[in-house]
Formats: structure tokens, C-alpha cells, sequence
């Protein structure tokens, strides 16, 4: 069987899910549900932790958690519709890291709330998702957001926008054990639908971009091959940067132009620096190309932020350059690049939305031709940003 583009389930339809699991979980109705996007960089990566900027947007994928007042008074009882798994987590307890790596990122969220003096109570939780989870879309910030919403609806005690990504930053860092930077839970907290998101990484500024899908879609093109972004090369990279503005003389590759590089003696290090010092300055161009709505010149410009990845920065993979070699041998396709950390995951395709399905057909054929396995296609649109919704959905 070919692979078709795969039906991105509503929202409502997710929150029933995640209702139904809970009442066959529970027993009880829920009282409370939250709701928070995956996300896709369109261009920007492995910039954001180099004080650099990101251009992502919120996708029409989410978790929705479903929760109800625990059965167990002092533990957090948790069904994962997509892990087919369920998770308790003592309430008692939580300095040790939990054992299941999804439900970490629920814990390093309710540790975060606990330092700013909001407790989380005993409740029992069912988290129904189309967010493919270690396929680079933010499955781990949408897990966080998610539950930092829903943690706030239960107790009835709010943080600022601000504090909330941070607390949800803190939650993967310190708990989760992954150290991200601050581009994924940015933008799944503050998306607005038809906007990407251009943000500053270093003073955190945002700008909203106008990124209407009429004239062009988003094809994302999951590769079959899952990452796990802390057993890989991401740590190996940050820390690449910081030797390479260290060997500069400067605290981040931000402060630093192309012609600055030459003075880097370490031929790897001038190289990873290179991406970030170009890839900060097509993450510019992009902004201003979306804005008049240039879409060769986006296009052209996530193709060399691909190249740069693979080239220079080393996190592409052979899948992930395959889907790229193929996608832009298409007519109607202006550009694609991997999305993400890297190392497996997704590529984004721009492309004419008249051609979408012929596209992901042609790739779809060649790739598992060459590869041996089918991808999975998704059609997506721009999303709003995480929130609590309405029990009565
Ligand atoms: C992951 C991290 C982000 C960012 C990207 C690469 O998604 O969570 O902070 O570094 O990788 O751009």
C-alpha cells in the first residue's frame, strides 16, 4: 500500500479520544482538558541555543490531555493513548527522574510549578496525541505545555506566558535530561495561527511573520527513522559552538561574522560555526521573503539551510537527504529542508498546494524504492498556541 497523506484528526476529535481513555481509565469524567500544538521550523536550526534567531510555527497536530481528581491521593496516574502504556508518578517522590521517558516531561513540569509554589494535586491524566512522538515536531514540548495549562486550569493559579516556557524549558533540561533551547516551547505557548514565528533567542523578542497557506502548503515528510535527541550528537554540538565562541573571544556565534570564522584554527569547529553564523543570516532573509511572500526565494534558502546541515553541522542522515534530493526534483516544489534536531526524523517540503498529493505520491514510490520502508505524509497548517479548553467540549 502507498502512502497517502495521512488525516490530521481534529481537535475535538483528540479531546474525545483522550475523554473516552480517561473515563475506561478512571472511571471518571474529566473535569479538565488541555490542549498544545506540535511544531515545525521552517528555517533557523541549531541556532537558537547560539543566541540566534528561529522563524518555527505551531502545527495543526496536538496533545490533548483529559484529567480528572486521582483515585490515589498523592500520585499523578497517567494513560498514553500513543505509548499504549500507562504511567504513576508519586507525588511524594519527585527529585528521582521517573523510569518512562514520556512521563518525564510531565514531571519536570509539575517540579517547576512546585518551585513557584503551585502544587499539583493527585489527579489521573489520558493524553491522546497526533503529534508523532521522536519525530522532530515537539512532541516533548507539546507534552510540557500541555500539561503546564492543565496544571494551572486544576489549581486555579496562573503563570505568566513567559514563565510558563520557561518552566516547561526547565522541565526537559533538568528532568528529562535533554538540553534543549528555547525555540520548540516558545513557539508551541505563542503561536498564532497564519503566522511563523521569527524569534530572538537572544533578548527572546518575537515577531510574527504573515505566513497565509493559500498560495503554498507545508508538506512534512516523516522519514521512518526516530531520533532520540539526548542520546545523540545535540550536546556533542552545543558544546562545539561554545568552544568555537570561546576560541573567538566572544560568549555566543551570534556576535560573530563569516569573516570572523578564519581565525577559528580548528578546521570542525570553523565548520559547525559556519552553519550558525549562515544559517542566522538565511533565518533573516527568510523572514523578509515570507513577508512578500517570495516563495523561490524561501525555497532556495531551506535548501541551503539543509546543505548546512548535512555538510557542516552533521545532523542530517542518509533518509533525510534522500526525502530532500527527491522533493526538489519535483515541479511545483520551491524547497525542503530537515526539520528539528536532526538524525532521522521529518523534512518539510514547500510546495504548490495543486500539487500536494502527486508530490507525496512520487516521493513517497521513490523513497521506499531506495530506502526499503514508506514514509508518512502530513499535510499541515499553521496552528494557535497551547491553552486549557472548555471541559464542556
Ligand atoms: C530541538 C531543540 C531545539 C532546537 C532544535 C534544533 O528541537 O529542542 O531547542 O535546538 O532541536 O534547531
Amino acid at each position: 500500500m502507498l502512502p497517502m497523506i495521512v488525516p490530521n484528526p481534529s481537535l475535538a476529535s483528540l479531546t474525545e479520544s483522550a475523554s473516552d481513555a480517561l473515563g475506561r481509565f478512571s472511571g471518571c469524567p474529566p473535569e479538565w482538558f488541555a490542549a498544545a500544538p506540535g511544531r515545525v521550523n521552517l528555517i533557523g536550526e541549531h541556532t537558537d541555543y547560539n543566541a540566534g534567531w528561529v522563524l518555527p510555527i505551531a502545527i495543526d497536530r496536538y496533545t490533548v490531555l483529559a484529567a480528572a481528581p486521582g483515585a490515589e491521593a498523592t500520585q499523578l496516574r497517567v494513560r498514553s493513548l500513543a505509548f499504549e502504556e500507562e504511567g504513576v508518578l508519586s507525588l511524594d517522590a519527585l527529585d528521582i527522574p521517573h523510569p518512562t521517558p514520556w512521563m518525564r516531561y510531565l514531571q519536570g513540569v509539575v517540579v517547576q510549578y512546585r518551585r513557584k509554589g503551585i502544587e499539583c494535586p493527585a489527579l489521573d491524566i489520558a493524553v491522546a496525541s497526533s503529534v508523532p512522538p521522536g519525530g522532530g515536531l515537539s512532541s516533548s514540548a507539546a507534552l510540557e505545555l500541555a500539561m503546564a495549562h492543565l496544571l494551572e486550569s486544576v489549581t486555579g493559579q496562573s503563570l505568566s506566558s513567559a514563565a510558563r516556557i520557561d518552566a516547561s524549558i526547565e522541565a526537559e533540561r533538568q528532568t528529562a535530561g535533554v538540553p534543549c533551547g528555547m525555540m520548540d516551547q516558545t513557539v508551541v505557548e505563542s503561536a498564532h495561527p497564519e503566522h511563523a514565528l521569527l524569534l530572538d533567542c537572544a533578548d527572546k523578542t518575537v515577531t510574527f511573520v504573515p505566513f497565509r497557506q493559500v498560495e503554498v502548503t507545508l508538506l512534512v515528510i516523516h522519514s521512518g527513522v526516530s531520533h532520540s535527541l539526548a542520546q545523540s550528537a545535540y550536546a556533542q554540538r552545543r558544546d562545539e559552538c561554545e568552544r568555537g565562541a570561546r576560541a573567538l573571544g566572544v560568549s555566543t556565534l551570534r556576535e560573530v561574522g563569516l569573516s570572523d570564522l578564519r581565525a577559528l584554527d580548528d578546521e570542525l569547529l570553523r565548520r559547525r560555526a559556519h552553519h550558525v553564523v549562515s544559517e542566522n543570516a538565511r533565518v533573516q532573509r527568510s523572514a523578509a521573503a515570507l513577508q512578500r511572500c517570495d516563495w523561490d526565494t524561501l525555497g532556495a534558502l531551506m535548501v541551503d539551510s539543509h546543505t548546512s546541515l548535512r555538510d557542516d553541522y552533521a545532523v542530517s542522515c542518509d533518509e533525510l537527504d534522500v526525502l530532500v534530493r527527491l522533493a526538489v526534483a519535483e515541479a511545483g516544489v520551491y524547497g525542503a529542508r530537515l526539520t528539528g534536531g536532526g538524525f532521522g526524523g521529518c523534512v518539510i517540503v514547500l510546495i504548490e498546494p495543486e500539487r500536494l498529493e502527486a508530490v507525496a505520491d512520487s516521493i513517497g514510490r521513490q523513497y521506499a524504492e531506495q530506502v526499503g520502508w514508506a514514509p508518512t505524509n502530513y499535510r499541515i497548517r499553521s496552528a494557535a498556541g497551547a491553552h486549557a479548553l472548555c471541559a464542556a467540549l
